[in-house]
């Protein structure tokens, strides 16, 4: 016997998501750091590949397309007339001719790949026209109904907004995932009709219609897996629910996650073992954290590096690289690109930008350093600037190693200070300093004596 063809995977994208009350579509806003609909994607991906998936998409459709792999074919809605509709369009253009047709709503991010895999065991396993997946929900306000017979069959789903006080009161509700027969699904689509509260062709009518003509099975599934988002408190409840899968999958791989209830790792951040993360941590975009490596409390992370056994706290960090065992924070603003080798620090109250630090160079108090290099070991004495912007354009300072800036240095760019050279505090240093030399820029200081007492006598003769 040759294998069953591989499924075809639908994914409805096409409504705008007024529940949500945002512009950008419903399917882009993102759930763990991840367009909804992405997720979806993947969880396809698990079953099927990219040739057998289409995307119907409507509602600016440029937006939505502009977010999908190349290799996926899209369906475009230009009216969203309803879940049944948008099949009805995906099928009129020759997806899903045979076999099993799945589908999913592009707004059920948290639904794992395994499950949809489940689905369509239980549906080839199966000779009825039609799986789908539900869940016993404790609040099932919004959700179509699943109507069973007192024998249990499924006779139909009826929507919220059609049904009647005790079909309300059902709590299984439909997922709006499907695994169908693509020659029952084919048979049924054209009778949908539009005689419903909102007028639309709905895709859950074809479950009443396929259970006249053979029949229909429900797979019982968890609620965390597929309950839909249409409003901005959904967002937020599944994105909870993402956070926390991605932060069990850490801990049980050996991250140390001091309140997972506290800590947002996006699915696109890498987090070696033997690190620790404390509370109130963001880790997003291309992020990587190293073993060893503390990071937090409040941390903000984007594109961002963190070596190995380096330790960050109170920081913001943006396109940055950060050695291993180097300190950044408490208080620290490092931005593009800042990079810090092996032992640096980037102290309290410390801003750097597209400024390279080399082993060991520290800035260990209330500086800012921009479009600079720091030798190796150099220290940057507190409240010293890099003086980049001369009002038109940058200039860049360069340090050489084993220097030491003293406290309150402008180091007006471009200019450079020789290796081992020192500056005097309090110094503008406006010319290159050679190696070795200390540098001083200051006035003499005056004193004049008994100033104190020479000035109460004369407040007190007035
Ligand atoms: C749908 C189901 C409901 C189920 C719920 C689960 C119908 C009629 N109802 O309701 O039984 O409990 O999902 O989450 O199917 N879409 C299109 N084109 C359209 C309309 C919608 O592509 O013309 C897309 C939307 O973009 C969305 C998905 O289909 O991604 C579901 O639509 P939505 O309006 O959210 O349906 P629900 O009211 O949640
Ligand atoms: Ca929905």
């Amino acid at each position: 016997m040759s294998d069953p063809p591989t499924p075809t995977v639908i994914i409805l994208a096409a409504g705008q998501g007024t529940r949500m009350k945002s512009d950008l579509p419903k399917v882009l806003h993102e759930v763990a750091g991840r367009p909804m609909l992405m997720w979806t994607v993947e969880a396809a991906r698990v079953i099927t590949s990219d040739e057998n998936i289409a995307v119907v998409i409507g509602h600016q459709a440029d937006l939505v397309r502009a977010i999908l792999p190349t290799g996926i074919k899209t369906v475009t809605q230009l009216d969203q007339r309803g879940t049944g509709h948008a099949v009805l369009l995906a099928l009129e253009e020759g997806v899903g001719s045979e076999g099993v047709v799945v589908v999913v709503p592009g707004d059920t991010p948290q639904l794992r790949g395994e499950v949809l895999e489940q689905l369509v065991d239980f549906k080839t396993d199966s000779s009825s026209g039609v799986v789908l997946l539900t869940a016993n929900v404790e609040a099932p306000t919004g959700f179509g109904r699943v109507i069973r017979d007192t024998d249990g069959t499924v006779v139909r789903i009826v929507e919220q907004r059609d049904a009647t006080e005790s079909e309300l009161a059902v709590s299984e509700v439909n997922t709006s995932v499907y695994a169908f027969d693509a020659a029952a699904l084919r048979e049924v689509i054209g009778d949908l009709k539009t005689d419903n509260a909102q007028q639309e062709m709905y895709l859950t009518d074809t479950v009443g219609l396929i259970r006249e003509r053979g029949g229909v099975q429900a797979m019982v599934g968890d609620a965390d897996d597929s309950l839909g988002i249409n409003t901005l408190g959904q967002l937020a409840d599944v994105d909870a629910v993402m956070r926390m899968r991605i932060n069990q999958e850490l801990m049980d791989s050996g991250v140390k996650i001091l309140d997972p209830s506290r800590t947002y790792i996006d699915a696109s951040v890498t987090v070696e073992p033997g690190a620790t993360i404390y509370p109130d941590v963001y880790l997003q975009g291309g992020t990587t954290v190293a073993d060893q490596a503390v990071v937090g409390p409040s941390v903000f992370a984007i594109d961002s590096e963190i070596g190995t056994g380096a330790r960050v706290w109170y920081a913001v960090l943006r396109e940055a690289i950060i050695g291993p065992r180097t300190e950044v924070g408490p208080y620290a603003s490092v931005r593009k690109g800042t990079v810090a080798d092996a032992g640096a620090k980037i102290g309290t109250f410390v801003e750097t930008k597209n400024t390279h630090l080399g082993e060991g160079a520290k800035v260990p108090h209330l500086s800012y350093i921009g479009d600079a290099r720091v030798g190796q070991n150099s220290n940057i004495g507190a409240g010293s600037i890099t003086c980049n912007y001369d009002g038109f354009e940058k200039h860049e300072t360069v340090i050489g190693d084993n220097v030491r800036i003293g406290s309150d240095t402008m180091l007006v760019a471009p200019v450079e200070v020789g290796d081992g050279a020192w500056t005097g505090a309090g110094s503008v240093i406006s010319r290159n300093v050679s190696p070795g030399a200390l540098a001083v820029e200051r006035g003499n200081q005056k004193e004049i004596p008994d100033y104190a007492a020479k000035r109460k006598a004369k407040a007190d003769d007035t």
